[in-house]
């Protein structure tokens, strides 16, 4: 079973200034505490796609969460798009800004087959500039995004704008 938009807005965490000054910052910390809870966030996003992809794509390092809880859900295969550095061999990196500062995505030039549907997912949509890039990383392996999911969208910083050519299921909306 689901978990309501309203439970999550209630366990959300508001800390202004944070990790710079003018960005108030969202922490699902006491989401993931909540016994039960990360199954029901995993239910919903099963939900919303009903299995139309053959693939999850989890985000480093905060969208590793709900994308392992997904795929140990639906018995799809997981992937780990990485932070510079730390995937061996040859990979498809993707450079991209975020709300504070820059960075870039990696992902192994063998871990997504040419033409399979895959479901990008992470924990905050802000700006897109991380979903656009793990999307990016996707195409550049010949396949193709399914979708995007997260668990919470901050409604304020254009992020659904910018990712506007694909399907998005936001758990939960704050502005
Ligand atoms: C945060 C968050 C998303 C991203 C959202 O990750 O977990 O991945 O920012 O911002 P965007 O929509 O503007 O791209 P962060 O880069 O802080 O890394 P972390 O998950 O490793 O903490
Ligand atoms: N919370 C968590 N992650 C984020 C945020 C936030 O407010 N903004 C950008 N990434």
């Amino acid at each position: 079973a689901g978990v309501a938009d309203d439970r999550i807005e209630g366990l959300l965490e508001e800390f202004p200034d944070h990790p710079e000054p003018g960005v108030v910052f969202r922490d699902l910390s006491a989401l993931y505490a909540q016994p039960g809870l990360l199954a029901g966030l995993a239910a919903r996003v099963d939900e919303e796609f009903g299995g139309a992809y053959d693939r999850v794509l989890a985000v480093e390092s905060r969208g590793f969460v709900l994308g392992a809880a997904l795929a140990a859900r639906t018995g799809t295969p997981l992937t780990l798009a990485r932070k510079p550095g730390k995937l061996p061999g040859p990979v498809h990196s993707a450079d991209y800004s975020l709300e504070y500062g820059m960075d870039r995505l990696e992902l192994r030039k063998s871990a997504i087959a040419p033409g399979e549907r895959v479901l990008c997912v992470d924990d905050v949509l802000a700006t897109g500039g991380t979903l656009a890039a793990a999307a990016q990383l996707v195409r550049d392996s010949g396949a193709e995004v399914a979708g995007m999911a997260v668990v919470l969208e901050l409604a304020g910083l254009g992020g659904r704008d910018r990712l506007s050519s694909h399907r998005l299921a936001a758990l939960c909306e704050v502005p």
